[in-house]
């Protein structure tokens, strides 16, 4: 049986580190039903420190097509991957197609497979912001309605399927981003050494990032976000996303002295620079997680969150962009007691896999 893989996007390579090792356990345990994935790498992100170097720190298999789309607008962009795709598709004949997330890569990925009617399983489904201005959202709804395995992370994110008529096929498998997590933060231990390499005093630092289409299209709420920094007393590190580094270069914002800008890390130096920040200011999905998980205080600076349950918990609040709310939230910060767990056992990856493979008994 053959599993194609669609990937492109930075979060993309770290849900995928934890699936693609489980398909090679699966593949070592079960040599009379041989299962291999071709992992198809649309191109979406392709700086060094975007892409290849979750593929070195994670031991991703190198992917055996890398379709070089690159940066460009979303029609033009999810086009040409849909484009790219289908031909690897048809050249292949997978028995399945496997989508992370809510990027265009993702959506390609799920029209190239839904066009050839090849069933497609989505990980992350279910997940709802209900901004239907984010183009994630427009990702998202489209994706699951053309799934046939809905792969949940949550509770919340099967009912929100089931309020749009999506009962077939969904299963709550948990977050693979809790298995990145726990597979790697040894790793980061032992490895990472970023704290000496800026100069960092462990738990005297804030730790930032700012990526969203929302916060970087909006030169008012970047700026804000920037300003809000600048009223703080404590270092800011900001691994920058290249989109919002163009942003602030060509509108020249200022960025204030208090926030040290760095390139955007690998994987290992990220974990390692989350546990020990003393809180974490975010517009990123997966690191509102990672902050709960580690037990770090977050701020998110959007205005919804599809990680409603980091909320409730208390350990995440939702600020948007206003510097003044910003920097009262990091300010009157009180940090919850308990924290319950959330999006499973760190297991999901595992689960994913056997559903891939049962779905296909005839193969
Ligand atoms: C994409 C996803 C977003 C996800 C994010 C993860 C979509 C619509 N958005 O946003 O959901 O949260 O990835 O990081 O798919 N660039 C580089 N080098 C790279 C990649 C990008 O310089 O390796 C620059 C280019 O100028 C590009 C811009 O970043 O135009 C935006 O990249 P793009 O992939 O279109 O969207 P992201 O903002 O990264
Ligand atoms: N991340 C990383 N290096 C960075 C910034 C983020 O390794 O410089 C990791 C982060 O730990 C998390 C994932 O990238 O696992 C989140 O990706 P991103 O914020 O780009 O996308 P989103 O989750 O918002 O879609």
């Amino acid at each position: 049986m053959k599993i194609a893989t669609v990937l492109g996007a930075r979060p993309q390579f770290i849900k995928a580190a934890p699936v693609s090792r489980a398909f090679q356990t699966y593949r070592a345990d079960h040599q009379d039903r041989p299962v291999r994935e071709v992992i198809i790498h649309t191109g979406q992100h392709y700086d060094d420190e975007m892409s290849a170097v979750f593929f070195r720190e994670m031991s991703i298999p190198e992917p055996h097509y890398h379709l070089g789309v690159a940066s460009g607008s979303h029609g033009r962009q999810t086009g040409q991957m849909l484009q790219r795709i289908e031909e690897v598709l048809l050249h292949e004949k997978p028995d399945g197609v496997l989508v992370y997330g809510d990027t265009n890569s993702t959506l390609a990925g799920a029209l190239a497979a839904a066009k050839l009617n090849i069933p497609l399983a989505h990980v992350e489904a279910g997940l709802r912001s209900f901004n239907r201005l984010m183009p994630e959202e427009i990702n998202r709804v489209l994706v699951d309605h053309v799934s046939s395995l809905l792969l949940c992370p949550s509770q919340v994110a099967i009912d929100h399927l089931r309020t749009e008529g999506i009962t077939a096929g969904v299963h709550l498998v948990g977050d693979v981003m809790a298995d990145a997590l726990s597979l790697f933060s040894a790793l980061a231990d032992s490895c990472s050494d970023i704290h000496e390499r800026l100069g960092l005093v462990k738990g005297a630092y804030l730790l930032a990032t700012v990526h969203r289409a929302e916060n970087t299209d909006d030169p008012e709420r970047l700026a804000s976000i920037l300003s809000a920094f600048g009223r703080l007393d404590e270092p800011i590190v900001l691994p920058l996303h290249p989109r919002t580094k163009k942003v602030i270069d060509s509108l020249k914002l200022t960025v204030p002295r208090q926030v040290r800008v760095i390139k955007p890390v690998g994987y290992l130096d990220m974990i390692a620079l989350e546990k020990s920040s003393r809180m974490i200011l975010t517009d990123s999905g997966g690191i509102q997680k990672e902050a709960y998980w580690l037990g770090v205080p977050c701020v998110t600076l959007r205005d919804e969150t599809e990680w409603v349950e980091t909320i409730e918990s208390g350990w995440n609040q939702l600020v948007g962009a206003e510097a003044d709310k910003i920097v009262r939230a990091i300010r009157s910060f009180a940090r919850p007691e308990s924290r319950p767990g959330l999006y499973g056992d760190g297991r999901a990856a595992e689960r994913i896999v056997d559903l891939c493979i049962q779905s296909h008994p005839s193969t």
